[in-house]
């Protein structure tokens, strides 16, 4: 039975390190008689420029009827001044929330070759291997209400609205969980609890989840202090669920660990494993259409959305291994590259993933 796949290349960056990402999934693909048929949609920026909005309902369709979507990046300076309810994130947050993408997975994965692309010392993050369970659809990120409003005195006043219902918070540790013991059955709840209600709540509940997982070695840390364990001894961690808001700060900080946010993939799952599949980096637009951006990380959200959307596991295996092949051959972007390796750019870096994959069948 064939399965749909939507590509939704976005702004900046996001066509170029696509079209490297779409190569590979083409030839692997025909190759492997996987039965994918591609569609292509816009979204954010170029769906603004196109269609006056950053989704549009026949694009909504489109994922609606994919077995998944890989999703490039959006953004820019060009869409800043837009008012913020339909500038291009916004297309980004609804396709996350109308499909109710509540799970994101953001692994921070080192790869040995590239231990000294990172900013801390290559003993602190030898080995690095966190993945971090990001609550998606909810939070601060979508609580109601929210705007700007005219205080009586004449004095503007911004508001949002940190929400989390039980319901919310059970399925997003129920997948932490199950994630934990697939894992090191190791994992860590990060929440505010010192000051927010919303965040003692989540504590309660992971707690009483807990009690379900008795294997997993359940610990808790406020989000001020996990920002500084992420840097201090990154290593102590190995799952860690958080909320929307938090998620997405902690994701950059742990990425970064890994020398470059370049190099990272994420799946954004329903309760159903239909997924939608981006690079954690944005659209880089100071790069845009040079060919230098890194393509490794789409490529690796095309490896994970085999596995985790359509039952390619070995498929997705064979990609990841080609990924790190070709960094023992020792192709960088600019953004991993170091003294002694060589400097390629976008196309050349799918081209290498390309050949790795050609002489491996
Ligand atoms: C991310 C991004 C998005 C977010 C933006 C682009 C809306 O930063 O996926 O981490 O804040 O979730
Ligand atoms: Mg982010």
């Amino acid at each position: 039975m064939s399965k749909k796949v939507l590509i939704m290349a976005g702004d900046g960056i996001g066509p170029e390190i696509m079209e490297q990402a779409e190569k590979v999934l083409r030839f692997l693909n025909e190759e492997e008689s996987l039965g994918l048929e591609f569609e292509h949609a816009l979204v954010g920026g170029a769906s603004i420029d196109a269609a006056g909005v950053p989704l549009t309902e026949d694009a909504l369709n489109l994922a609606r009827a994919s077995d998944a979507i890989l999703f490039g990046s959006i953004g820019g300076p060009k869409w800043e001044s837009l008012d913020i309810s339909i500038r291009p994130e916004k297309g980004l947050l609804r396709l996350r929330s109308e499909m109710d993408l509540f799970g994101n997975l953001r692994p921070a994965m080192l790869y040995p070759q590239l231990a000294d692309a990172s900013s801390l010392k290559p003993e602190l993050v030898a080995g690095l291997d966190i993945l971090i369970v990001r609550e998606l659809t909810g939070g601060i990120y979508f609580g109601q209400p929210r705007g700007i409003r005219t205080l009586d005195n004449g004095e503007r006043q911004g508001f949002n609205t940190y929400v989390y219902s039980e319901s919310e918070i059970i399925r997003i540790g129920r997948l932490a969980f199950e994630t934990a013991m697939k894992r090191n059955k190791k994992l860590c709840s990060v929440d505010k609890a010192n000051v927010l209600e919303v965040t003692e709540l989540w504590r309660e509940i992971m707690t009483d989840l807990g009690k379900q997982y008795p294997e997993v070695e359940l610990s808790h840390m406020y989000v001020d202090n996990a920002a500084m364990q992420l840097i201090r001894a990154p290593k102590q961690f190995d799952v860690m669920v958080t909320g929307n808001m938090f998620g997405d700060i902690l994701s950059d900080a742990a990425a970064m660990l890994t020398g470059s946010i370049g190099m990272l993939p994420s799946a954004s799952l329903d309760a159903n494993s239909k997924g939608m599949y981006e690079p954690c980096h944005g659209s880089a637009p100071d790069i845009a259409g040079q060919g230098m951006a890194n393509p490794l990380a789409t490529i690796l959200s095309a490896a994970m959305m085999l596995r985790y959307s359509l039952g390619y596991g070995a498929t997705a295996d064979r990609l990841e291994a080609a990924v790190s092949a070709v960094l023992d051959q020792g192709y960088r972007t600019a953004d991993i590259y170091t003294d002694g390796t060589e400097k390629v750019g976008t196309a050349q870096m799918g081209e290498a993933v390309l050949n790795v994959l050609k002489s491996s069948n």
